[in-house]
């Protein structure tokens, strides 16, 4: 893995992030998937941020929980660059990643070696940098 942006480690996001990304999965909205996922961000200054996903009849309208938790974020004054850590929950037994659309929002507003951390039930936990989940993102 490369280095993260901070010196930052898996440790402390986990205290940091997990509580409040199992507090969001808990408010998911998933009839349709019933795959319930929490996210928490970590924004300057120690501030967390929390989403959930939220889908959609029109299925296509579903919101990822990361895209929800970082918008969350930024509509409370949080601005590009600001995150360090990223953290998704979800309370099933396989490890998931995220999906590519949320990888493309974290790689414009995190910070590049920003860490992605990736929980389910169980001890494992998966963790990389933003740029190695998105080696050559789209950039305007
Ligand atoms: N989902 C997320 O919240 N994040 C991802 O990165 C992948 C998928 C949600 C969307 C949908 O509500 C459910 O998981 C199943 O795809």
């Amino acid at each position: 893995m490369t280095r993260p942006v901070t010196d930052i480690d898996i440790a402390a996001c986990l205290e940091m992030l997990k509580p409040a990304a199992i507090e969001a999965s808990r408010n998911a909205y998933s009839p349709f998937s019933k795959l319930n996922v929490g996210c928490a961000v970590l924004g300057r200054d120690g501030a967390v941020y929390s989403g959930c996903n939220v889908e959609s009849a029109s299925y296509g309208l579903t919101q990822c929980a990361e895209r929800n938790a970082l918008a969350h974020a930024v509509s409370q004054g949080e601005t590009r660059g600001a995150f360090t850590a990223i953290l998704v929950y979800t309370p099933v037994a396989a490890q998931l990643t995220p999906c590519g659309a949320c990888r493309q929002v974290m790689s414009e507003l995190m910070a590049d070696r920003a860490l992605v951390i990736c929980c389910s039930e169980g001890e494992q936990v998966s963790h990389w940098t933003v740029d190695e989940l998105l080696p050559e993102p789209f950039d305007f």
